[in-house]
């Protein structure tokens, strides 16, 4: 599959099933780190969240999720236990994360390159067959969940990419809009 084919072709496959084994785990972490990086601060940190660690990751979304909402007994119940199995929804989920340097225009920069790093994961996992999903949400924004991932409270989460062998038909592709989102500058 060549690169474009590969960037018109990828979808958020959000039903997955099966495994990744280790070396392809591996390698798209390694696909995701050729991405541009300003003064080199390779900026992206992965943590990989696989087996139990998933049902412990779901256990503390359910947690976090109980303690804000006003339902009570079995409603409170149920949504605590849909929430818990949201992180079982793949097989492996990769949490990308950045430090936030204290340089304001760094940091911004640090992000924008690891946001980059995962699109190039997104790409690459399309390509290898895989399927994947880039999910943020409320959770990506807790201390708790960062406590979590043996993250810094400074840290930010960039997204947890869901990876795992696609389990439903792509979704149809949006038509583009280049003409509504460009314009050109030239004299
Ligand atoms: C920063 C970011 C956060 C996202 N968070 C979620 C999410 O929490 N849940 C979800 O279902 N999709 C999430 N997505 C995926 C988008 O919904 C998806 O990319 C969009 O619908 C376009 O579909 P496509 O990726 O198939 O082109 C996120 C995408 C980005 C870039």
């Amino acid at each position: 599959m060549d690169a474009i084919e590969a960037l018109r072709g990828r979808r958020s496959i959000g039903k997955l099933d099966g495994d990744v084994p280790e070396a392809e785990l591996r390698e798209l972490i390694e696909l995701a780190t050729w991405a541009p990086n300003h003064k080199l601060t390779e900026p992206w940190r992965f943590t990989v969240l696989r087996g139990s660690a998933r049902e412990r990751f779901g256990t503390l979304w359910a947690e976090i999720v109980a303690a804000e909402t006003e339902l009570t007994g079995g409603q409170r119940d149920e949504l605590m236990r849909r929430t818990a199995f949201k992180p079982l929804r793949a097989p492996v989920i990769v949490a990308v994360s950045v430090r936030t340097d204290q340089n304001a225009v760094r940091a911004v920069e640090d992000f924008a390159a690891a946001s980059a790093a995962v699109q190039n994961m997104l790409i690459a996992a399309h390509a290898l067959g895989l399927g994947a999903i880039w999910r943020t949400g409320d959770v990506a924004y807790r201390d708790e969940v960062k406590a979590f991932l043996g993250l810094d409270p400074a840290d930010r989460i960039v997204g947890f990419v869901y990876l795992g062998r696609p389990a439903m038909t792509a979704p149809p592709a949006r038509p583009r809009a280049v003409e509504e989102v460009t314009k050109v500058l030239d004299s």
